[in-house]
Formats: C-alpha cells, structure tokens, sequence
C-alpha cells in the first residue's frame, strides 16, 4: 500500500477511536498528504504515536496479555540521534518499566535511522566452550559480537549482556547496564529448599528491543517495548527448553524422580515446580508476575470487550495457549483469526 493510504487507514481509525470529529481527521489528512509531496514522509503527532503504539499492541496476535494495552506508557524519542542519548533512553525506560517491581508496561520509540541490536535489553550472555554453553544459548551470535566489539563477559551463567546500538551508516556502540537498573529475582521452591542450589535466577522485565513498530506507513524500527512476565515464559521455556538451560533433568533428580523412563511423567512434575518456584519467587520479592490461569481470564475479557467495541478479535492460536496446561484454558477449546492488522509489531532481520 502506497504511504498515504496507509495513513488514511491509520488516521481514520485513530481519530475515531478518540473520538475526534471527521473534519479534525480530513485537515490532518491533507496536512499529511503535503507533507508526502514535499519531503516523502511525515511525521506522527505524539497523541497519534501514542494510540498508534497501543493499537500495535492490541493487535499483537501472539500475545495473551493484550487487556492491558490502554495502559502503556509511551515515551517519545525519536528526536534522539547519537548512541549516547539513545542509551541513556534505554536507561530511563528499564527504570521506569521496572519500578521497584511494580512493572509498567512502556515503549521508547526511537529515530527511524536507530537501531537495537540486541533482542531484549536485559538479555543473558551465551558462551560456547568447549565443554558446552554457559548462559543462554539463545544469545549466542550477540555475546560473540558483543566479544567482537570489545567487550568482554565474566562467563556466569547470567551475565547481563551490555546495550549495542547503532545508528544507519555507522558502527555499532555497546554500553554496559549499570548493576543498580536490572532487577533481578532468585529462584526458590516453597516447599522444596533444595530448589536454591540450582542458583537459578531471571531478570524481571522482558523488553524486546528488535521488533519494528509498524504505524501509519511509518516504521520504526527501534522502538523497545514491555510488559510483565507470565510465568511460564520462565519457567516452562526460558528454564526448561532443551535448547535453553534445560534444567528439568536437573530439578527431577532433586525431587527424586525416575528420570530413566519417560512415562513416570518426570518433565512434567519437574515443570509443574518449576513454574511454582518462578511465581513464588517473583511474588514474595514484589514483582508483577502473572500466571497462566489468571492470563487466559483476562485475555477472555479482552475476548468481550473487542466483541463489544465491533472490532474484529485476531490472534494466534499456536503462541496464545500456554506451554503448560493448555487445554485447561478456554484459549485451547476455540479458533483465532490470525490476519495481521497494523499499526502492529512486525520481526526484522538481524544485522549481525
Ligand atoms: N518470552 C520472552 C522471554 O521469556 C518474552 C516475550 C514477551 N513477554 C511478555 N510477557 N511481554 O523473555
């Protein structure tokens, strides 16, 4: 779609939605359409970035935590042009989103010429040894540019990974997090105290900083955003995937199960403490952490709520049902539309 009709599309439902009169929509459309003539391109005001951004949210197909997209808080950078000012941008939003725990959901959109590189800004480095990977090795190819670039990890298995930024045109910068921004939880089972001699331990706030925000025809493509965590990310993906920690053989043989035969449902039970010690752990430090069974209610009222506005309910059936349990849900029992509207958060290639 040529740019303009992708902002009329843009314009006449946002204006809509604020409840802004059909003349206010037309005079901005021909200021936008001027502006398209004389430079190409235009510029979103902040009201429009703002609800553009929320939209993006609530039309994110994969995510079960769509109810609260009025509620993100929308930071305006895109006036920021060099990788100091852009960090310490990253800086205010890990501070404000975490806030003590008490996690706010918030996007920093970025200059179009920004770019992230990393794919959350609080990420665990991932090393390959010779005797296997220490940390995440989901951040392989970035800790070994992160080496590239000059810095250098500790090699723990949770090494915070520093900030690589790059403007269009240039040379990536890295920047170290400082230790007092990334709040972190250790983990501990109830009922289990053999849980802390795993010495397992997650960052708070998952902020994805390598999807382009797609609003109006406009794309930006470093705009970092967040929510909280559900605590199956953690504890069923992040902690169990093979091609992750992969801890459940570890945490079976403290609870002492048979490990040898698949049918003693060993992953299971394994997975089941796992995802209690994530809650648990969260919940006792203060931190906004919400479990399956609550997201999928209030991903139905979201349900109720978009059905009661006349929009059209999409999403992704495959990444909406929780990895555990998931036909406990209704979410599992019914069929999603998957089309994808804008504005909307859109994957990009990776540039290293
Ligand atoms: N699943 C990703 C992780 O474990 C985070 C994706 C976004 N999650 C969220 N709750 N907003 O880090």
């Amino acid at each position: 779609m040529r740019m303009y009709d992708e902002a009329r599309e843009f314009i006449a439902k946002c204006y809509h939605e604020l409840g802004k009169s059909a003349e206010d929509a037309q005079d901005r459309l021909t200021a936008i359409q001027e502006s398209l003539m004389r430079r190409a391109t235009y510029e979103l005001t902040y009201e429009e970035l703002e609800h553009g951004a929320r939209m993006a949210w609530r039309n994110s197909n994969r995510c079960i935590g769509r109810l609260f997209w009025k509620s993100l808080n929308v930071f305006d950078e895109r006036s920021l042009s060099t990788p100091e000012k852009v960090v310490n941008a990253l800086y205010r939003h890990i501070e404000f989103a975490t806030n003590e725990g008490k996690i706010r959901p918030t996007i920093t959109v970025l200059n179009p010429k920004v770019r992230i590189l990393n794919h959350q800004l609080l990420r665990y480095a991932g090393y390959e040894t010779e005797r296997g990977v220490i940390g995440d090795p989901h951040s392989i190819a970035i800790t070994r540019l992160c080496e590239e670039l000059g810095w250098r990890g500790k090699r723990t298995p949770f090494d915070v990974l520093p900030l690589v930024v790059q403007i269009e045109g240039e040379q990536p910068v890295w920047f170290s997090i400082p230790d007092d921004l990334v709040l972190e939880v250790d983990i501990h089972h109830p009922d289990y105290p053999q849980f802390e001699g795993l010495g397992l331990k997650w960052y708070t706030v998952p902020m994805i900083s390598d999807m382009a925000l797609e609003i109006g025809g406009l794309r930006f493509a470093a705009a970092p955003f967040n929510g909280w965590y559900m605590e199956t990310e953690i504890g069923a993906r992040n902690f169990a995937d093979l091609n992750r920690y992969n801890m459940l053989p570890k945490v079976a043989s403290l609870l002492g199960l048979d490990i040898k035969s698949d049918a003693s449902l060993w992953k299971d039970r394994a997975l089941i403490e796992l995802n209690i010690a994530v809650l648990q752990s969260f919940k006792e430090r203060g931190v906004t952490i919400v479990d399956h069974h609550t997201a999928a209610k209030q991903f139905e009222r979201f349900e109720q709520i978009e059905m009661d506005e006349g929009r059209e309910l999409t999403g992704d059936w495959t990444w909406l049902i929780p990895p555990v349990s998931p036909a406990t849900t209704h979410i599992f029992h019914r069929y999603y539309d998957d089309t994808v509207v804008k504005p909307n958060y859109f994957r990009q290639e990776n540039l290293y």
